[in-house]
């Protein structure tokens, strides 16, 4: 490879704005473009444009992964980056999307500088990455790598309603390729850290070691609506209140497992919601998470218990579903290995980190060699329209990915001229 060749940051940040532009929060940087929503279509009707004015070949699966691939020297499997563009409802405009737009001037650099890699080389975008408007989290690449049924996801419904195959539909991307798809070479995401660590230690460059394990559980608990002014305490049987003691609980097991065990009760609703009204009932989520399976598992089974042991004092009924359950994942270590020299071949600091946040990379380790390369981000703040990674740092990232695709693809040669 070319030791000089480097991405266009100036590319990047430009793409990088002009999706942002979609499900702008206003006064903010950030985007609202929950899965499948109208703001998704367009965040992923302007990216497929893009692809293809890069002459990329495009596929589009059943559960709406996107793939644009670049023709190698040789055929097979191609070398795979991407991430996602689905974004919370309160998201920046770096979390997914970089992974995907970097992938794309990894791709133009390369057509720019008349190389063809050895091994097609393929970035996509993976559907409802967030989970937050279809749990669970990860959801498209989940279903790419066979993980979870194609009508199983098909089915299922959105927070605010709707069946997940039909919202697919209404947006145009339930494609025609089939899922499971193909196994890649390899994967590789680039992604911002979403969190203080690199920031802290001055470090450019995370080569992800693994993502520690998910939980999520939605919990509903019902008892006895009545009136707020009328009911002795003693004779209430109260959902608002258990939820309140949940939500600290899991709180105080985390402080007590300690570090880098953490819990958070990040939804919850009380029906009917008025201010006068003992709740008749109070459903919210529980998001635990462990780099341990074993302590993930421990975590889980103390806050069932409480649940049940403060339901019952309360004389309130509960019922639970699983949202979303990965244990820790372990990525490829000649892949992170891969990660830590280019950094250091670009001149960058770099440092072997886990993941906290979950990742579509994680689905992809279960079938072909992954790892990930992370950027710091600004304060630690993501999921939050005030999420920021400086410039520099962008760049850096990208040309890392850049040097580990190419070397994931055996290298390049000068694309054949026409005549
Ligand atoms: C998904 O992005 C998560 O980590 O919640
Ligand atoms: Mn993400
Ligand atoms: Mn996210």
């Amino acid at each position: 490879m070319p030791a000089d060749l480097r991405v266009d940051a100036d590319r990047l940040l430009t793409r990088l704005a002009d999706l942002a532009v979609i499900g702008a929060i206003e006064g903010t940087d950030g985007c609202a473009r929950l899965a499948l929503t109208d703001e998704d279509r367009a965040g992923r009707d302007l990216v497929v444009t893009w692809m293809r004015d890069l002459g990329l070949e495009i596929t589009i699966d059943r559960i709406g992964n996107v793939i644009g691939t670049l023709a190698g020297a040789t055929d097979g499997p191609p070398v795979m980056c991407g991430s996602h563009i689905d974004t919370v409802r309160t998201g920046g405009r770096y979390d997914g999307n970089l992974g995907v737009l970097a992938g794309l001037e990894v791709i133009e650099t390369l057509i720019g500088a008349g190389l063809t890699p050895e091994r097609p080389l393929a970035v996509g975008f993976f559907t409802d990455e967030e989970g937050a408007r279809f749990p669970p989290d990860m959801l498209g690449s989940l279903v790419y790598v066979g993980g979870l049924g194609l009508e199983d996801a098909l089915e299922i419904e959105a927070i605010d309603g709707p069946r997940l195959g039909d919202e697919l539909a209404r947006i145009g991307y339930a494609g025609p390729a089939p899922v499971p798809g193909l196994v890649p070479h390899a994967f590789v995401e680039l992604h911002i850290e979403q969190g203080p660590v690199l920031e802290a230690e001055g470090i450019t460059i995370g080569a992800v070691t693994g993502v520690q394990g998910i939980s999520w559980t939605e919990v509903t608990v019902t008892g006895q609506s009545n009136h707020a002014g009328t009911t002795p305490i003693a004779l209430r049987r109260d959902p608002g209140l258990v939820a309140a003691r949940c939500a600290a609980f899991v709180r105080d097991l985390a402080d007590e497992i300690g570090h880098p065990q953490v819990a958070t009760v990040g939804r919850i609703e009380f029906h009917p919601n008025l201010v006068n009204v003992v709740p008749a009932s109070a459903t919210f989520t529980v998001d635990l998470r462990h780099t341990d399976e074993a302590t993930l598992q421990t975590a889980e089974a103390r806050f069932a218990e409480f649940l049940t042991t403060t339901a019952a004092a309360e004389g309130c009924t509960v019922e639970t579903t699983t949202l979303a359950r990965f244990e820790p994942v372990v990525f490829d270590d000649e892949v992170v290995a891969m990660v830590e020299a280019a950094a250091h071949d670009l001149g960058h600091s770099v440092q072997r980190m886990p993941s906290g946040a979950g990742h579509d990379a994680q689905m992809f380790a279960r079938i072909c060699p992954t790892a990930m390369v992370f950027t710091p981000s600004v304060d630690g703040i993501s999921h939050n329209p005030a999420e920021h990674t400086a410039p520099a740092d962008l760049a850096a990232g990208a040309d890392v990915l850049l040097r580990v695709l190419l070397e994931l693809c055996g290298g390049v040669v000068e694309s054949a001229v026409a005549p």
